[in-house]
Order: structure tokens, then C-alpha cells, then sequence
């Protein structure tokens, strides 16, 4: 096994941003020393410490205007902490916000050389290599247009190209990927795996909250220019998406539950303790759907009880009893690949309402989103909702998972003059086990309808 080995170390860092109400006021201050302070101060990152190992991928959330991108760029060295210190030991390769070390005027093929130098490479190592970066960025002719002509896809890909071509140590990757179409994002993505695997160190900015379970070891969580949350990806996900989707004045309660949290730089996996939360609201125990009969069984397991479970905050609407039943009717939460199933939850309605939607999703471990889907009301026929009505919600599906534990979730939208919103979201709900001692041969998630066969031709 490879040696630990720090390559970024950043201690109690600072930025700073003074605004100043006019431009001038930051003339009369150098000029006119009197004592008295002109401007407002901005704290765009506030006194960070954290350190990150060879071979690490970070993936790094938090809300507009939280710091990620000032953090990023004083790790690329393009702009200085007001205080505090950072090392870095390694060759960097940065994809910042569209734009940055581009230059608009220079067609596509002067800004790999002129980026290539800003990489450190010398204009023959461009030379040998540009091919490469041309038939990964594949832009065709317009590699020798200005850049100001590309579309922000068009752009993304050179950017790219250019950044992977140094073979960097450490990638830093600010949002942009998102910008791309799925085949090129696919295409990059594998590329950072082959960089995970040659033991490089990733740093990543996304809004999707998917690719960072999905690619990330370690995950950190800004806001505000403070570091909330570190560590396992699941578990800063989920309450980086409890705080974005939490009424306003629930913040503030979040984030200092968020602080005062143990580990909180060093976040398992899961808690010891089964938890179970309210969005903006107290702790809330809540007991494991269970049938008169629910005792252990070959198809039952009590103890198969989520410890991750989110209740956003409620608003005209319950999820009731979310559970699993096999064909006859009764409670399962050990499948059989191959049986037909149903995912099924009852829902009581505090407001009446006239149009909703019934949805659930179906999740691994890690967080890979791999089903999901929703039953219209009008569509399913039950009409307008009236105040006090219970009804009943059920997805029939066959299990074509692999064996493995997956996640359930479940959420009812309603839609008012200002649009769709959450009467009920459950995360982590309910958990299942699939079984299968036939399927050990088998990778990655689902299973193809029918068994491989093998004959002579
Ligand atoms: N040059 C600057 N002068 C003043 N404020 C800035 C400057 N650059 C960034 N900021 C502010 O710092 C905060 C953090 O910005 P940024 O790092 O871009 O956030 P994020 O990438 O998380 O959206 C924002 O409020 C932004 O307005
Ligand atoms: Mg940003």
C-alpha cells in the first residue's frame, strides 16, 4: 500500500474581501490615512484548516456564493489568502469557472499553447501532444476560431483537454463538467478515473450532489466561507440537500447542530445509533413498519432498519407506513432477485389539494440514484385530494437487483399557484436486502431479464 503523503495542507486561511461604496474611497484610504475604515469587510473564506492526502477525490458542496471557488482558486495560486497558510506538493491542473486562462481573442489552438505554458509545458512537449488534445476536445474546425465563438460546451471540452493533457497530479474541476453533454461527460468522468487509479488527487465542485457520492472518497461542505462538515460523501450530501431545502429561518438551527456535531470534520459512513430526523424540527423517533406478523423471517429482517432516514419539514401532507410486500401481500424487506414485488406507502392529507404526485426512488449505498418514478393523481383517477383522506400508493416492480442492500425513498408533490412543492419527502426510508446465491458471479447493479446462456454454435 502507497504511504500516506499530505498534498495540499491549508492552516486557519483567510480571504478577505474589502467592498467599498465607491471606487474612490479605497484611494482616499491609501492616500489619507486617518484612521477611520472606508469599506465593509467580506469574509469569502474564514479561518479554513484542512488537510488532503495523495490519492484522495474531494468533492466539495455548499450554496451559492459559499467560498468554493475562492478556496479552489487560492489552491491553484491564482489569488493569495489574506491570512493563513497553504502548501501544495504536486503538479496542478485546474478546470476553473468557464473563462478563467482562457483568452477570448486567441483561437482554440493559441489557448492550448498559451495554456500549456501556464501548465509549465514547453512549446515542443505542446507540439507533441496537441494531437491528443485536439481528438479528445473534438471541436473539429473550430479549434482555429476565436474562442469567443464557442458555444460554453464547445469551450468546456478544449478546457479540459488542456487540463488532463499535463497528466497532473492533482485536477481541480470548479462546476464546469456540467456544461458538457452526457457523452462528454462520460468521457471526462472516465478520465478521472483513470487518474484516481494512477493515484492522483481530485478536487471537485458540483452541483450534483450524485457524481459527488458517486466519484468522491471525502466530501466537505462550505457555507458562508466557514468548512460546516467533512468527510464520508453520503453523509455531507444529505445534509448539505437538508439545508438547501429548509425554509430560511431553519438555517441558522442547522448549521449550529451542523457545529456542534462530533467528528464533524470526520463524518462515517453512518451513526452507531439508528437516527431519524425532522428537517427544521426536533429528533423524532419513529418505529419500524412492522406487520402484526413481523418477526424473523426468510423474508424479514426487523433489524433491516434505514439509520439514515430524513423527514424534510411537512407541509399538508404525511407519508404513512412505507413498506415492501411480496405478491401475497405480505411484509418483506429480503427479496429474491427475480420475484415480483411492491414498493407501497400510504399517504394522509392535512389540506385538501387538487392536483399530486406520488413518487419514489430507489437508491445503493453510496447514494447511485438507480430508479425512480411518479403516479399522477388525475392520471391514476383519484381526483381532487380532500382534507382528511387517506390513500394508499403502490409500485409493482420486478427485482432485477443484484445482491446488495438498497434505499428507499418517497415524496409527495403537490401543485399550488406558485407552483410544484414537497407535501411529504422522506429520505432513506426504508431499506431492503436482495439475496440471490445464483448471482455471485455478477457485477455492478441490475441483472438482465434472462440468464446467460452459453451454447455451440
Ligand atoms: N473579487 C471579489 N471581490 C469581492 N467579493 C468577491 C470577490 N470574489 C468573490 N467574492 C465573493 O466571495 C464570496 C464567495 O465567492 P465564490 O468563492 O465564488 O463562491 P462559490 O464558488 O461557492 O459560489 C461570494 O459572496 C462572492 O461574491
Ligand atoms: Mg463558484
Amino acid at each position: 500500500m502507497k504511504k500516506e503523503k499530505t498534498v495540499i495542507k491549508i492552516d486557519n486561511l483567510t480571504k478577505e474581501y474589502r467592498l467599498y461604496d465607491k471606487p474612490i474611497y479605497r484611494i482616499v484610504e491609501t492616500f489619507f490615512s486617518s484612521g477611520k475604515t472606508y469599506y465593509q469587510s467580506f469574509m469569502a473564506l474564514d479561518n479554513i484548516s484542512l488537510e488532503i492526502q495523495r490519492g484522495e477525490t474531494i468533492g466539495i458542496v455548499g450554496r451559492n456564493g459559499s467560498g468554493k471557488s475562492t478556496l479552489l482558486q487560492i489552491i491553484c495560486g491564482i489569488i493569495k489568502p489574506t491570512k493563513g497558510s497553504i502548501v501544495v506538493d504536486g503538479r496542478i491542473s485546474a478546470l476553473l469557472e468557464l473563462g478563467a486562462g482562457f483568452n477570448p481573442e486567441f483561437t482554440g489552438r493559441q489557448n492550448v499553447y498559451l495554456n500549456g505554458s501556464i501548465l509549465g509545458l514547453t512549446q515542443q512537449e505542446i507540439d507533441s501532444r496537441i494531437d491528443d488534445i485536439l481528438s479528445f476536445a473534438s471541436i473539429g474546425d473550430f479549434i482555429d476560431q476565436p474562442v469567443k465563438s464557442y458555444s460554453s460546451g464547445m469551450f468546456v471540452r478544449l478546457a479540459f483537454s488542456v487540463a488532463i493533457s499535463i497528466e497532473p497530479e492533482i485536477l481541480i474541476v470548479d462546476e464546469a463538467l456540467s456544461v458538457g453533454d452526457e457523452a462528454f461527460q462520460r468521457k471526462c468522468f472516465a478520465k478521472i478515473n483513470q487518474i484516481q487509479e494512477k493515484g492522483g488527487t481530485i478536487l471537485f465542485v458540483s452541483h450534483s450532489t450524485t457524481s459527488i457520492v458517486e466519484l468522491c472518497s471525502r466530501a466537505f461542505m462550505l457555507d458562508r466561507g466557514e468548512l460546516l462538515i467533512a468527510g464520508e460523501p453520503k453523509q455531507v450530501v444529505s445534509r448539505y440537500q437538508k439545508m438547501v431545502y429548509a425554509p430560511d429561518d431553519k438555517v441558522e438551527a442547522m448549521k449550529n447542530e451542523m457545529r456542534l456535531l462530533e467528528n464533524r470534520f470526520a463524518l462515517p459512513l453512518e451513526d452507531e445509533e439508528p437516527r431519524r430526523e425532522r428537517v427544521g424540527g426536533k429528533r423524532q423517533e419513529r418505529q419500524a413498519p412492522q406487520s402484526p406478523s413481523a418477526e424473523v423471517s426468510e423474508h424479514y429482517d426487523p433489524h433491516l432498519v434505514p439509520v439514515s432516514i430524513i423527514e424534510y419539514e411537512r407541509k399538508g401532507g404525511t407519508i404513512l407506513n412505507p413498506r415492501l410486500e411480496d405478491e401475497h401481500g405480505n411484509l418483506v424487506n429480503i427479496l429474491e432477485n427475480g420475484k415480483s414485488y411492491s414498493y407501497v406507502y400510504e399517504v394522509k392529507f392535512d389540506r385538501g389539494i387538487d392536483k399530486v404526485k406520488f413518487g419514489m426512488l430507489i437508491k445503493t449505498i453510496k447514494g447511485v440514484e438507480i430508479c425512480g418514478c411518479s403516479a399522477d393523481s388525475a392520471k391514476a383517477g383519484c381526483g381532487t385530494i380532500a382534507e382528511g383522506r387517506v390513500v394508499k400508493v403502490t409500485f409493482p416492480f420486478q427485482c432485477l437487483f443484484y445482491p446488495d442492500v438498497y434505499f428507499l425513498n418517497a415524496g409527495v408533490l403537490g401543485e399550488d399557484s406558485d407552483g410544484e412543492f414537497y407535501l411529504d419527502r422522506q429520505i432513506d426510508i426504508a431499506m431492503f436486502r436482495v439475496r440471490g446465491d445464483n448471482l455471485k458471479h455478477c457485477t455492478a447493479l441490475t441483472t438482465l431479464v434472462g440468464f446467460p446462456e452459453v451454447t455451440d454454435e
